[in-house]
């Protein structure tokens, strides 16, 4: 038996040569846990927290960096309570950046020591805030060699979402126009620079303080909300529109700045506030009606797409955002990193809005 990292590993001969192996087992980890729903101070740092068996197609990641995503702060108020109420504690986390320290039987593409990055999927119980997480082969790929942990966690569980909706939902092509509302957090970042490697030409919508860097991932146009009446500014007509604040106000203009055709998509869809609101088996029939009769009703009064999207794994978009990162057309910046132990402080500061960019988790 080894201690690595405040884990009790069991592992064979073949795992200690850095072999593929299905005998290896982490029996407990560090993690953070969230007993209750609440602010900050309600996460726990635990020594112990029993980790499962793998299942055939899961693979066991040594976490180094763990990026902090506005869904963890929003799943630790409660948001989800519908799904997750019943299956506390959890443990928070989507992006994780760190070593393979084992494979299921059935895992083709994976070995032990390898180094991966991916995230899990927004439903996922047992997040990545802890020393060993697991993630399906699916939801992981080789780290950029180019980029350090702390960088490869910022990116998958953003640029994944933003993925999602310009690829599989507007499906731009090269020469398109894409609007992204709320262009300066990491999934509008994301699209920014997914959208211009695919070709297309992008304007942005940010706050002023991102300005110049969302001029300089590619976007040809940078619009300070705070400063500019949008509509007089904007000019012309767009393929996509992707609304990562999506309010009210930000679906009409992007709503009345859509060509025939164009997709609307925002990423503030109302699935789970409504399952939170009447219940799952209620509130969900509730949201697919309310979403469909959006989609009913700006296809008749501006014949155009309307979406919710969410994030979703996607091998192909996973190895697509890889290439991306390695080549140095895909980045998020990283404004701070905390070590895990002080995962309290970094809610807080992310919550306070004190630090405007990603904020990471480090794991010794
Ligand atoms: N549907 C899904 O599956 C999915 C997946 C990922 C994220 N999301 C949601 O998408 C949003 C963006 O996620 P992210 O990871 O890009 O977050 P992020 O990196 O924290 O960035 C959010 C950005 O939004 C702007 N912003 C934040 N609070 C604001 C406010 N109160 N009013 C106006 N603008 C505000 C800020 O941009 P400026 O600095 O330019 O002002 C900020 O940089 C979040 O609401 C998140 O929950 C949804």
């Amino acid at each position: 038996m080894w201690r690595l990292g405040g884990c009790r590993i069991i592992a064979s001969r073949r795992a200690a040569r850095g072999l593929r192996s299905v005998s290896t087992a982490v029996t407990s980890s560090r993690a953070v846990l969230l007993p209750r729903f609440g602010g900050p101070e309600v996460l726990e740092v635990r020594p112990d927290v029993a980790i499962p068996d793998l299942k055939p197609r899961e693979v066991l990641v040594r976490a180094r960096a763990i990026s902090i995503n506005p869904l963890d702060l929003r799943m630790r108020s409660g948001y989800g309570r519908s799904i997750f109420e019943p299956l506390l504690p959890l443990i928070l986390g989507r992006d994780i950046s760190g070593e393979v320290a084992a494979v299921g039987a059935n895992v083709s593409s994976l070995t032990v020591g390898q180094d991966v990055f991916g995230a899990l999927h927004p439903t996922a119980v047992r997040g990545t805030y802890a020393d060993y997480a697991i993630l399906s082969e699916d939801e992981l790929t080789l780290k950029p060699s180019s980029l350090t942990h702390v960088e490869a966690s910022a990116i998958p569980f953003a640029a994944l979402t933003a993925w999602r909706a310009l690829k599989s939902t507007a499906r731009i092509t090269n020469g398109q126009r894409l609007l992204v509302i709320g262009g300066g957090g990491a999934v509008g970042l994301s699209a920014i620079q997914l959208a211009v490697s695919a070709g297309c030409n992008v304007s942005a919508t940010c706050g002023k303080q991102s300005i110049d860097h969302v001029l300089a991932v590619g976007a040809e146009q940078a619009i300070d909300y705070t400063a500019h009446d949008l509509e007089a500014v904007i000019k012309g007509q767009f393929d996509a529109v992707l609304d990562t604040i999506g309010g009210p106000e930000t679906e009409r203009i992007g709503v009345n700045l859509l060509k025939k055709g164009g997709y609307y998509m925002t990423l503030q869809g109302e699935a789970a506030s409504l399952a939170d609101k009447y219940g799952l088996v209620i509130g969900l029939p509730i949201a697919t009606a309310v979403s469909l009769r959006k989609q009913l009703q700006y296809q008749y009064s501006h014949g155009i797409e309307y979406r919710w999207t969410y994030m979703r794994a996607d091998v192909e978009g996973l190895d697509e955002i890889r290439r991306l990162s390695e080549a140095g057309k895909l980045k998020i910046r990283v404004e701070k990193s905390f070590p895990i132990t002080e995962v309290r402080k970094a809610h807080d500061v992310k919550e306070k809005r004190l630090i405007p960019g990603k904020v990471v988790l480090e794991v010794d």
